[in-house]
């Protein structure tokens, strides 16, 4: 575990609310967008990857997927999402603190049918952080499961958190998983932060050969 990044993270969750963070989304459209295209069964696994406080997780939740995985480097972004879902939905999904870049739990998942990441890849500068996320999406993900992937765009910004990101577009990320993933779909999208500021985002779909 990245020690001084869950801090990091632990902080900014412990202090501002939900609805402050720059990127609480009321309605995770995009997401929803993406998912509505993955052919799969409300019992197969989704897991989402770096779910903060995400209300992705609450939208599968009360869409009846079953098998729901929402993981964090942050402990404390997890309990909010907790609170907020309540104690009876929140034991229908499975929590689990780790660090994407250095994984202990999440590596022993397998059939994962859609892995889910908005704003997480971005922060992984360093290539061994990469390639690590990389080796865990391919060990869990399932033949012909889905990856939604959502970053900052070229037009985006270059900093997040007070953390610089890597921004990408669609054919980096093509590159980056490699010819085992087919791109779908893809779309830009404009996130408003709750600042009324724009945020480009690059919003794409694979799926495992
Ligand atoms: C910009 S937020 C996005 C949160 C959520 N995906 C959403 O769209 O609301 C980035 C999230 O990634 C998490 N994160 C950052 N580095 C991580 C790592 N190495 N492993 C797991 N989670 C990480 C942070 O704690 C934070 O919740």
């Amino acid at each position: 575990m990245n020690n001084s990044m869950k801090e990091h993270w632990n902080e900014i969750y412990d202090s501002l609310d939900v609805d402050e963070l720059t990127w609480y989304e009321e309605i995770p459209e995009p997401s929803i967008k993406l998912l509505s295209k993955c052919h799969i069964n409300k019992d197969e696994t989704i897991l989402d990857v770096g779910a903060g406080a995400s209300t992705f997780v609450d939208y599968l939740v009360n869409h009846g997927f079953k098998n729901i995985i929402a993981t964090d480097i942050s402990e404390i972004a997890l309990n909010k999402l907790k609170e907020r879902l309540g104690e009876e939905k929140a034991t229908s999904v499975r929590w689990i603190v780790d660090d994407i870049t250095q994984p202990i739990h999440i590596q022993n998942l397998r059939d994962v049918a859609v892995w889910h990441d908005r704003a997480v890849l971005h922060f992984l500068l360093d290539e061994k952080e990469q390639n690590m996320y990389l080796s865990t999406l391919k060990k869990v993900i399932k033949k012909g499961g889905y990856v939604i992937i959502a970053a900052f765009s070229l037009k985006g910004a270059k900093k997040c958190s007070g953390l610089d990101v890597k921004n990408y577009d669609q054919n980096m990320l093509a590159k980056f998983l490699g010819e085992d993933f087919q791109l779908i779909e893809y779309f830009e999208h404009t996130y408003y932060m709750p600042s009324g500021k724009p945020r480009p985002y690059i919003y794409t779909l694979f799926q495992k050969n």
